[in-house]
């Protein structure tokens, strides 16, 4: 990309015109430098207890928490439009919250009972579980907290157990997303020691502190209890770009398949820093208040919705992206496949 010649080399006016190959459809289809299909698309799913229910996220139109006979089906639904991965993020009950996210760590937790449904009833469909204690904690913050402060190692301690019980589920990939120091290579010998070897690591290596996850806080209940709290202690500032590159590059020296950077659309920079700097796949999360700024805008009809989706996530792909996690997954592989 940056080692062509100058430009002039390549010819000039009207020698060149750009637009030849822009004149008709097939042609623009056949010099296209990126495409995006289903099997570039993870899709991240809200879950709840209970049967045959689901709960609206006000904040993020079209998405509902759902219960496990419905993530049943919705995953046979996404395999048959080409998804090969979804994520999961659970909405926990208040009472099972705690300070130390005890819930995590129970084998029986709705995440594990979704990996083992999902895993049984669809076995090619990729699944990836967050390792972070948010949705578990009574304060809404990832790791545990004493005197006022996240705990780091002792949050790694609680980490690799809550990966191995995941990985025992079934669960394939296991997506530390909370930003602590050292805990892939922690996650990657607690997997070793235990037999799970195979368990792939996404690593949310370069995880803002970002003020567009609210929808995302609202979805999994922890907004609330983070009431003013910040994620700035752990989560990077947004002002820095050399930092994430050395987070990736520890993310990898400790162990992990695959890294993560989060949010999508205003650090694309980041993902194409990251793609070219290090022969990793690279994964890119749109997140929950990119996805509703979208949706937002296009309920009021102020944009073309479907068209400004593909849009921002076809950027994903031409940043360097290998994959991407987005909450309209469904809706863009029906759109995909015409
Ligand atoms: C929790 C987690 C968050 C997201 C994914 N995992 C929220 C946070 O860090 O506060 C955000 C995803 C989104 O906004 O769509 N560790």
């Amino acid at each position: 990309m940056t080692n062509h010649p100058p430009h002039s080399a390549f010819g000039r006016f009207p020698d060149t015109r750009l637009r030849r190959t822009r004149m008709q459809g097939w042609c623009r289809d056949l010099v296209a430098e990126h495409s995006l299909t289903p099997a570039d698309l993870i899709w991240p799913v809200f879950i709840q207890e209970g049967t045959a229910t689901e709960s609206p996220v006000a904040s993020m139109p079209g998405v509902s928490r759902i219960t496990l006979d419905n993530l049943v089906k919705s995953a046979k639904s996404a395999n048959k439009l080409g998804i090969k991965t979804m994520a999961l993020f659970p909405l926990i009950k208040e009472e099972l919250k705690s300070p130390y996210g005890d819930e995590a760590l129970f084998p029986e937790n709705l995440v594990c009972r979704a990996i083992r449904e999902i895993k049984n009833a669809v076995p090619d469909m990729g699944v990836i579980a967050d390792v972070a204690l948010d949705p578990y904690t009574s304060h809404g913050q990832d790791g545990v907290v004493e005197n006022g402060h996240i705990m780091n190692d002792l949050t790694i301690e609680i980490l690799c157990k809550q990966a191995l019980v995941q990985a025992q589920a079934g669960c394939d990939i296991v997506a530390p997303s909370d930003m602590m120091d050292g805990r892939i290579g922690a996650i990657r010998n607690a997997l070793e020691s235990e037999k799970h070897s195979d368990t792939l690591i996404l690593a949310y290596s370069a995880k803002y502190a970002s003020s567009l996850y609210g929808p995302f806080r609202d979805a999994v209940d922890s907004a609330r209890l983070l009431g003013k709290a910040d994620k700035r202690t752990y989560q990077m500032n947004p002002a820095n770009s050399d930092e994430a590159m050395r987070e990736i590059a520890l993310d990898i020296a400790e162990g992990a398949d695959m890294v993560m950077v989060k949010p999508g659309i205003a650090y694309l920079d980041i993902v194409q820093r990251a793609a070219s700097s290090f022969p990793v796949p690279v994964f890119a999360y749109q997140v929950s208040g990119e996805y509703a700024m979208i949706k937002a805008a296009a309920q009021n009809g102020w944009i073309d919705g479907d068209a400004v989706m593909m849009e921002s996530l076809l950027s994903f792909k031409r940043a360097g992206a290998r994959a991407i996690l987005t909450y309209a997954a469904l809706d863009v592989a029906k759109q995909l496949n015409g």
